[in-house]
């Protein structure tokens, strides 16, 4: 084998007569001007240079190509530019095959499927996940895949973003063969054995035949599910495209639309969020510090909180200690975590012999001392400072000195929980939300002793679990219930201001919120905040303005959808605007000598954005947060903030 070089990332060897050729552009070899030139000059060698029968494309590493190269996105566009690669891989007049090595994403699948022959490792991860960056494919996509597999798997594929598995990728007819060993070694052999003159061009395929209601049911699932988001329905309309216009036409509109869709407000918004997402859980300064190795994770307190967190360390494949207070407790507990996995086999996520796995990694009992086997143990008890303290003494004679020990709690000071142990530096705050098997949101709390290792660890654990961890200083309600206690205050001043619940909920609505504050408030229940100002009372400043309609609200027994009455009337659960609240709203303002003003949902939607900035700025100047994109992750995956508006952050820099 002799080594050509074609660009910097792009090499290739000549093997048995087929030109390998390998792009390697790490991170994830994504399709940079240099792949693409390098890619183009590769062909252009092949289809001059006799002793070349056949082309491989392969990737370097554990990636076969990542997609696009997002970070390209936005500058002037570099040639050759991917569609023209694409086209001539479709029609090079020597056979070209994709050995599929890793994962083959967006524009990674779509240099794919251009090939003339698919062969995928069984770990290969297939898809087109441009809809979750706000655009559709832009590079034959719509056009190619539909002509492989039909339109309904199409538009399935395509608009849910999903990673396909090689194994359903064969089955789906995406790719021609799952490699028993080395996908460029079978993708050579078999390349030798194809007659240019045959060639399988997948641009010049009839989409296979289909049912109009088959079709159908998928386009209206796809649209059901996009939630008004443009990009998928978008897709769905370029896969239908395919069934009836010709390559050039299809892929035409397809490009049309992919620029229209990546210059959007919704398409920044997302691809901030993208690279938000790679920078969260990153600490400077700690890129060097080891994890500590985890096992097992204790966990005390097996409600609906420690169930969750119980399910969630054993889908990450620890072993799993919860801890009662008394056996027949504790009987309920592993009742409830077993239950939990029931459940995921009935939604289809988990097989019986994944529930089998998972309940012989669990115990639960009402021994604490069996904690002397964990390497963390996760706190989920009552929200209160001394059950937490004393529980935390406790558990500081019986772990191993080298264990770590987190609190769950939301609301209470972790440093104050931390100087009752004998090693505050063993202790962490990870705050979950709940359902904790279900949410991806983890607030890791640097408390003012924790050791870097220990923080290392938990970021470690929370990325195992399959969770979005963002680290948070330590302040009351910490990054996210920071910011949602100053979009709640800002909501009850323009309540009080004269926007009516209903106003605020259907700007918020409109906005992206799935429920605005208002319903949100009545589904979580009015008494926890009711119970906490109470208790506040006798320290708030008198001269911090303060509204009283909550109060009243919960002084009538009004607590939210449980009680069928809060801020609005739920009359056979229909959420409906109530007179009686209207009346004490109108009191409320009267006592106050407010004249009630008139908001538009834009005003409504733009003091509450200034509420969350100012709060999250605030944040970012006492080093709570370490960066703004951190804070817009924690309210879209904790707090229903609209992804595609990127977060209170992003969304304020924009307007
Ligand atoms: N372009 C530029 N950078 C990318 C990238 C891309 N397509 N995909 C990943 N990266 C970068 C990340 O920002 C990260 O950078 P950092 O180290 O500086 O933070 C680095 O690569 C590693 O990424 P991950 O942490 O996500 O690595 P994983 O190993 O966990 O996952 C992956 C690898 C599955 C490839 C994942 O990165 C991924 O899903 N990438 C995005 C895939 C995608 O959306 N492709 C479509 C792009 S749009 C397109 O192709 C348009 C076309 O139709 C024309």
């Amino acid at each position: 084998m002799s080594a050509l070089r074609f660009s910097d990332t792009i090499s290739a060897a000549l093997a048995d007569g087929i030109l390998v050729v390998t792009i390697d552009n790490a991170p994830v070899n994504a399709l940079s001007a240099d792949v693409r030139a390098g890619l183009m000059a590769a062909l252009d060698h092949a289809e001059k240079d006799g002793a070349v029968a056949g082309v491989v494309i392969t990737g370097a590493g554990s990636t076969f190509i990542g997609g696009a190269d997002i970070k390209e996105f936005g500058k002037p566009p570099v040639e050759p530019l991917l569609p023209d690669v694409i086209s001539r891989i479709e029609t090079f007049a020597k056979p070209v095959a994709a050995a599929i090595n890793g994962a083959a994403l967006g524009g990674g699948l779509e240099v794919a499927l251009a090939c003339h022959r698919r062969h995928a490792a069984p770990s290969a991860k297939l898809g087109l996940p441009e809809v979750k960056l706000g655009i559709v494919p832009g590079a034959g996509g719509t056009q190619r895949l539909p002509r492989l597999i039909g339109i309904a798997a199409a538009i399935d594929v395509i608009t849910s973003g999903r990673m396909v598995s090689a194994a359903e990728a064969l089955k789906l007819g995406i790719i021609d063969s799952l490699s028993s060993g080395v996908p460029v070694t079978e993708a050579v052999a078999d390349i030798k054995t194809i007659d240019s003159s045959t060639l399988r061009r997948t641009g010049l395929l009839p989409t296979p035949a289909e049912a109009a209601d088959i079709i159908d049911k998928a386009a209206t699932d796809a649209l059901r599910k996009a939630r008004g988001q443009r990009a998928p329905s978008e897709a769905v309309r370029l896969v239908r495209l395919a069934a009836t216009a010709p390559l050039a036409e299809g892929l035409a509109e397809e490009r049309r639309t992919f620029i229209e869709l990546r210059d959007s407000e919704e398409a920044a918004a997302l691809r901030h969020v993208f690279f938000a997402e790679r920078a969260a859980g990153k600490v400077e300064g700690l890129e060097a510090v080891a994890p500590r190795k985890i096992e097992t994770i204790g966990i005390v307190g097996t409600g609906l909180m420690g169930s969750g967190i119980a399910v969630s360390a054993l889908n990450g494949g620890y072993r799993v200690i919860g801890v009662e207070q008394n056996p027949e407790v504790a009987e309920k507990g592993r009742e409830r975590i077993i239950g939990l996995l029931d459940k995921a086999i009935q939604s289809g996520r988990l097989d019986a012999a994944g529930r089998e796995d998972r309940v012989g990694r669990l115990t639960v009992t009402a021994d604490m001392q069996q904690l002397s086997r964990a390497d963390i143990v996760i706190e989920a008890v009552f929200d209160d400072l001394t059950v937490k303290t004393e529980l935390f003494q406790r558990l500081d004679t019986i772990v191993r000195c080298d264990a770590i020990l987190a609190t769950n709690t939301s609301y209470l000071d972790p440093d104050v929980i931390a100087a009752a142990t004998a090693q505050p530096e063993r202790v962490v705050g990870l705050h979950f939300f709940s359902p904790a098997h279900i949410m991806r949101l983890l607030e890791v709390v640097n408390c003012k002793r924790t050791a870097p290792d220990v923080l290392v660890t938990a970021l470690a654990l929370a990325k195992r679990l399959g969770k979005l961890p963002i680290v948070s200083g330590v302040t009351e309600g910490f990054i996210g219930n920071s910011i949602f206690s100053a979009y709640r205050r800002e909501a009850e001043y323009m309540l009080e201001d004269g926007a009516s619940p209903q106003e605020i909920d259907a700007a918020l609505e409109a906005y992206g919120f799935p429920m605005g504050p208002f319903a949100v408030f009545d589904m979580a229940g009015l008494e926890i905040a009711w119970a906490r100002r109470k208790r506040q009372a006798a320290t708030r400043d008198p001269a911090e303005r303060y509204v009283v309609i909550p109060d009243r609200l919960c002084e009538a027994g009004r607590f939210g959808q449980k009680t069928g009455r809060g801020w609005y009337a739920y009359p056979d659960g229909r959420r409906t605007v109530d007179p009686d609240v209207t009346a004490m709203i109108e009191a409320a303002r009267a006592e106050k000598g407010i004249a009630p003003k008139q908001f538009t949902a834009e005003e409504i939607v733009a003091r509450l954005l200034k509420a969350m900035t100012n709060e999250g700025d605030a944040l970012l100047s006492r080093g709570i947060a370490a960066r703004a994109s951190d804070i817009d992750l924690v309210m879209i995956n904790g707090y229903g903030f609209p992804s595609s508006k990127g977060g209170p952050m992003f969304a304020a820099g924009r307007r």
